[in-house]
């Protein structure tokens, strides 16, 4: 039995201007649901806002930067005038960086933390009282947050990046279990390389690494999501490679390490 509904639930996805959050709107919104659309693209949402305007759902824009406080207040108060409340956060938006550590200035560290986990975070603080208002109307609310399979297995070349998504983990399974009294469901989705336009805006990109010509596509990923939510998974790792690199990290380490030097 489903855990909750997406018809008439009432989301919020951070990073739809493209990738994942913009599959996770389209499949929301022809799911039924009514969703609110952020990212720093005001074009990109009002284009894919439009696509959506026939879709069994409704689609609304803010645009702006989650890393600022205020925008993330104006989200919420969308939100609250638009539909009364909110049922899911989705705290999807991201950035990476590639390239060693100890070549790159603190810029990187700092911007790739700010976006992938303290406004995430901060933002989970933020939305707690609304999101418990929902559970007092009688919904099943919940935060779905995107992390990534180098949340679980670092990787090296990614060092800021494998950082942001183990703090993301970290913040997860612990607020997991501080929400559960209060009725909201903490899922973290965990992809591994998706077909997105993640590595065209990559803060820096030390080795020109190529382009990802394989993974999945954002509508798998999005999918995937859709049924976790729906169930109230805890955590989803995608792709059978991603979950096996997992495994095997947790059970031989050194080997997982040795693979992931000559191939990752
Ligand atoms: N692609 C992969 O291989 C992969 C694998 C594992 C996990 N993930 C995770 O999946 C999530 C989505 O990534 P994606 O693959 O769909 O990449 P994407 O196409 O580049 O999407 C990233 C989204 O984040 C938004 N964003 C970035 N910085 C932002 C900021 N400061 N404020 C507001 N929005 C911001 C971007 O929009 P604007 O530029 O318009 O702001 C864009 O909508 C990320 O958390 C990423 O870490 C991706």
């Amino acid at each position: 039995m489903a855990r909750r509904e997406i018809r008439n639930a009432r989301v919020l996805i951070t990073g739809a201007s493209s990738g994942i959050g913009e599959a996770l709107a389209r499949a929301m919104v022809a799911g039924g649901a009514k969703v609110l659309l952020t990212a720093r693209r005001q074009e990109r949402l009002d284009e894919l806002a439009s696509e959506l305007a026939s879709g069994a759902g409704e689609a609304r824009v803010l645009a702006g930067d989650v890393t600022d406080g205020e925008h993330r207040r104006k989200l919420l108060d969308v939100m609250q005038a638009e539909w009364d409340g909110i049922d899911i956060l989705v705290n999807n938006a991201g950035v990476g960086a590639i390239g060693h550590f100890v070549k790159a200035d603190d810029r990187r560290l700092r911007t790739v933390m700010e976006v992938n986990f303290f406004a995430v975070a901060e933002f989970v603080r933020e939305a707690f009282p609304m999101l418990k208002e929902s559970r007092q109307q009688g919904k099943s609310p919940a935060i779905v947050n995107v992390g990534s399979v180098l949340g679980h297995t670092a990787v090296p070349g990614k060092s800021e990046y494998c950082a942001s998504k183990f703090a993301l983990h970290g913040f997860s399974d612990s607020v997991r279990n501080e929400l559960k009294r209060e009725g909201i469901d903490v899922i973290l989705i965990s992809p591994s390389t998706t077909k997105s336009e993640f590595t065209d805006s990559l803060l820096e990109d030390q080795g020109g690494t190529a382009k990802n010509p394989y993974g999945m596509t954002p509508d798998a990923v999005a999918a995937h999501m859709i049924r976790g939510i729906r169930t109230g998974r805890r955590e989803i790792i995608l792709s059978v490679s991603g979950t096996l690199l997992v495994w095997l990290d947790r059970i031989c380490p050194p080997l997982a390490s040795l693979i992931l030097r000559r191939f990752g």
